[in-house]
């Protein structure tokens, strides 16, 4: 949440550059955006706005350094005084941040009262002034940002600029900060795909180091101030990944990606894959856990383990499981599953079973995010930069990489093979019928509620598809295991209600095509996913069975709606409002 970019080097479009780093980064937080620019003069240029980045382009300063931040707000509105950059009394000290300074009310106090004086209701702006307070008594700056390590609670990424010295200093506690270099200069950003237009060249900062970047050098220090070498590692990012290209959307862009990235999981996975069963197949008790999408998927591990490989496996939200790890002992296996690998219930869950040495196999998108770093084993999704804010080639990367550890497991991978090859055709047929999807969300688009029933494996892909047309569209849509309707639920239904059901050809065929002439006998209208249709649809779209590898063309049904609804709607797929891509707060 928030996106950092900084720069330092022999560029002079530095104000467009940072601008460009940020909008890349716009995904973590759009509601308000900032930078500073130290100019030829050593003078320096302060814009901040709120609102989204757009088209906006700054002036022609010349200048080779400066930094900026797009906000996702926690403390103060969305206004223009609590954006960043913030500054101290002079304004000689900057600060951009990303997370959460717990004791910043206490640190606000003691500054007031030593006569600072703030100007926004941030938690950000005790950093310039706590800088500009130790200041006074050392001009070492690296002993003033180990003080600052010291005195601030939370988990952050941040970075203060001193603009005097032309000196950056970045420093984290969970939250990601990448430095990237290449000819011209020197990068921070808080992710490396905002890097992948200047360099691959990056490093992953870790927790209670310090980077502190001058005159285009950078040096690397341990928490007590000790230098460090860096070891850059070379990433593979593709800038036209990065890119729309043609699309309008980058969620559509991600939508049509789908059938590469599974195939190419297909392709190039099964050892890594095999490897990684090892840990399960070693371990007494396993727990699946994620947030959001990533919980879903989880969830669709559960029945995919149970069913194809005889396994229990636990799904938990991982913003629960740092309740329920008492259980955890050395044997046990916690699977987190993660596109960013930042979110930080995920973080703070994994080093919680670590304390109690428990082994970690991950399942994540961004190699050398915090959790590929802190884990045992990983398995990388391989499913690209994901720009768009809601979760789509990510989880049914997620699904596949599931799919076959469990078919690697029953020791049956050529037959989930080829499941999965019927699916990627399936998602391809799909993908090609977005036409009358289209159709369907023209008609849907007024709707007040939306219901999904499945049953089985299918029950959690009509909680992921929920997602899909709740997070943007803002429809309320709710989703229910098709067994438990006559609990309660079929209550909500009335004439026209619309309920998608999912059903494939499957154990759960019958019984669910009989929940749908439940809600249909009440005047639901019941649009119908399955490879064999039924009186009952009012509307029915074909997708083959591809045993439990159905899940995936199912999903990618409901995205590509959630797609259709949002700009039926008028509403931008990409930046749903409040929220951020990446979670890193609490
Ligand atoms: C939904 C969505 C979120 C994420 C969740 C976890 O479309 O994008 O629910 O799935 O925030 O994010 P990661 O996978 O990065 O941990």
């Amino acid at each position: 949440m928030c996106g950092i970019f900084a720069y330092q080097g022999k560029r002079t479009d530095v104000a467009n550059l940072i601008l460009t780093g940020l909008k890349s980064l716009e995904y973590r937080g759009y509601d308000s955006w900032g930078i500073l620019i130290k100019k030829e003069d050593k003078s320096f240029f302060l814009k901040r706005q709120v609102g989204k980045i757009k088209d906006k382009k700054l002036p022609p300063i010349i200048a080779k350094e400066g930094f900026g931040h797009t906000r996702w707000a926690t403390h103060g509105g969305v206004l223009e005084k609590n954006t960043h950059p913030h500054f101290d009394s002079q304004k000689k000290i900057f600060a951009v941040h990303n997370g959460i300074i717990e004791n910043f009310n206490e640190l606000r106090q003691e500054l007031t009262k030593k006569g600072h004086i703030f100007n926004s209701e941030t938690d950000t702006e005790v950093l310039p002034h706590l800088a500009e307070e130790l200041s006074k008594k050392t001009n070492n700056r690296l002993k003033i940002i180990k003080e600052i390590i010291k005195k601030i609670k939370g988990l952050n990424a941040i970075i203060l600029y001193f603009l005097n010295e032309s000196e950056f200093y970045a420093f984290k506690n969970s939250s990601p900060i990448v430095l990237g270099k290449n000819n011209d200069g020197v990068f921070l950003a808080s992710d490396a795909s905002a890097l992948a237009s200047y360099t691959n060249k990056v490093y992953f900062l870790n927790d209670e180091e310090i980077i502190m970047i001058k005159e285009k050098n950078i040096y690397l220090f341990d928490k007590y101030g000790k230098p460090k070498k860096i070891n850059f590692i070379n990433l593979n990012y593709k800038v036209e990944d990065t890119l729309l290209g043609q699309h309008k959307h980058f969620m559509i862009k991600e939508i049509n990606e789908q059938p590469k990235i599974i195939s190419t999981i297909l392709e190039t996975q099964q050892q890594n894959i095999k490897k990684a069963t090892k840990l399960i197949r070693n371990s007494y008790g396993s727990y699946l856990i994620g947030c959001g999408s990533a919980y879903y998927a989880c969830l669709v591990g559960t029945y995919f383990f149970s069913k194809i490989a005889k396994r229990h496996i636990n799904a938990a939200v991982a913003s629960e499981f740092s309740y329920l790890v008492d259980f955890l002992k050395e044997t046990s296996l916690v699977i987190p599953l993660s596109q960013s690998g930042e979110t930080i219930d995920v973080i703070s869950s994994v080093k919680k079973a670590k304390e109690k040495k428990a082994k970690v196999l991950a399942l994540t998108n961004v190699l050398g995010s915090t959790l590929y770093r802190m884990s045992d084993e990983k398995l990388l999704l391989l499913a690209g930069p994901e720009k768009c804010v809601l979760a789509t080639k990510s989880f049914t990367a997620k699904l596949t990489f599931l799919y076959l550890l469990a078919h690697i497991l029953n020791g049956t991978f050529n037959k989930g093979k080829k499941n999965l090859k019927k699916a990627v055709k399936e998602v391809e047929k799909i993908i090609n019928e977005r036409k009358k999807i289209k159709k369907l969300a023209s008609f849907l688009k007024e709707k007040k509620h939306i219901f999904i029933l499945g049953r089985g494996v299918s029950y959690p892909v009509a909680l992921e598809s929920t997602l899909k047309i709740k997070e943007s569209s803002y429809i309320h849509a709710e989703g229910f295991p098709a067994g438990e309707l006559k609990h309660g639920v079929i209550a909500l239904i009335e004439k026209e209600t619309p309920v998608i059901v999912y059903n494939p050809q499957d154990e759960t065929y019958e019984d669910t095509l009989s929940s749908a002439y439940e809600v249909s006998a009440r005047g639901a209208y019941v649009i119908g996913i399955s490879s064999k249709n039924s009186p009952v649809y009012n509307q029915f779209f074909q997708i083959e069975n591809c045993s439990d590898a159905t899940t995936i063309p199912n999903v990618v049904f409901a995205q590509l709606l959630g797609y259709y609804l949002t700009l039926a709607r008028g509403f931008d797929p990409d930046k749903p409002r409040n929220l951020a891509k990446s979670v890193t707060v609490k």
